[in-house]
């Protein structure tokens, strides 16, 4: 038999009264995965972890942790997570080592081995100099360090990331993300979120992106430049009348539209596969003057603006 994935959700559904919060989410993430969750503001991915960690009752279909059911085997799948919310207070006045071990004794980790744990928990995150500090005086990043070494105590399989690096200036991000990888590494499947695409874009090796509780797209993050995007943009400049270079252009087949714009033209072709040097070719066997030919490189933020807002759909 194969081993089940990670985390699955069929038809997951939640409403808070009438407005549908999850529509139908069909999730896949597999083991050791370091998966993006994606979506603007409101799209319903803290819903989505929240349910996953339990904490929430879905109003319909179902989701599964390592092959056990949410609602049914709630007490096993809180085992076999850590789940980081997007905001959770840390006790201020406490030191780090106390705080992580009253949490490994909430996890009923042994007191002979609670303190290797929380050594080596502070070691993954790199606050192992930060032991006798308190918490108040840890910077936001360290303190959100600390939240990750909290949810890691018990050792769980799968960690469920609301923004952990949400309000983190680029060095602590860069930071959060190389813990991340090295947990990777070590084994754990990881469903961090965030409404930044282009930040999980090095870090993960699939996404998924969803928008008012729909899946809009789930696979490598490559894909989704070439799954949202239709057709390519060229930009030429050309000595001369730009329009007579323009219906040139608009003869072929293989361009969809020609727009002249300071004096340059904006050249759409048809199809991702089309080679963008049939423009030059059109232009030059047509006796025009090519003086600049650049292809629009589309951003994944502009291509996950556009997906989002239901430009591409
Ligand atoms: N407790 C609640 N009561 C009523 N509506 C809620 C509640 N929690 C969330 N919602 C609504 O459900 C939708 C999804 O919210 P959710 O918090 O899951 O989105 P999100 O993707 O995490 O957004 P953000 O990026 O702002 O954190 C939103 O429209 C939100 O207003
Ligand atoms: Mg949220």
């Amino acid at each position: 038999m194969q081993a089940s994935p990670a985390v699955q959700t069929f038809n997951l559904t939640r409403l808070y009264g009438d407005m549908v919060a999850l529509n139908n989410l069909d999730l896949t993430v597999n083991r050791a995965d370091l998966f993006g969750f994606i979506g603007s503001n409101g799209a319903g991915k803290t819903t989505t972890l929240r349910i996953l960690a339990t904490f929430l009752a879905p109003s319909g279909g179902r989701a599964e942790v390592l092959g056990h059911d949410v609602v049914r085997d709630a007490d096993a799948v809180r085992h076999l997570i850590g789940y980081m919310p997007d905001f959770f207070g840390v006790y201020k006045d406490m030191e780090v080592t106390e705080y992580l071990d009253f949490f490994g004794a909430c996890y009923k980790i042994p007191s002979a081995q609670r303190e290797k744990t929380v050594n080596d928990v502070l070691e993954l995150v790199g606050l192992a100099e930060k032991k006798g500090a308190i918490i108040g005086a840890l910077s936001r990043g360290m303190q959100q360090r600390l939240g990750l070494a909290r949810v890691l105590i018990h050792d769980p399989k799968v960690l469920l990331l609301d923004e952990p690096a949400s309000g983190l200036d680029p060095r602590a991000r860069i930071e959060m993300m190389a813990i991340l990888q090295e947990l990777q590494r070590l084994g754990k499947t990881i469903i961090i979120s965030s409404h930044i695409l282009s930040e999980l874009e090095t870090l993960c090796n699939r996404v998924a992106i969803i928008e008012k509780g729909r899946l809009i797209y789930a696979g490598p993050v490559q894909g989704v430049r070439d799954q949202m995007t239709t057709g390519r943009v060229v930009w030429v400049r050309v000595a001369g009348d730009p329009q007579q270079a323009a219906a040139l252009l608009r003869a072929r087949p293989e361009v969809t539209s020609v727009d002249e714009a300071d004096g340059r033209l904006k050249v759409a072709l048809a199809s991702h596969d089309t080679d963008h040097s049939i423009v030059a070719e059109v232009l030059v066997r047509g006796g025009a003057r090519l003086i600049e030919l650049r292809e629009d490189e589309l951003g994944l933020e502009e291509v996950f603006l556009r997906v989002t807002k239901g430009e591409t759909q």
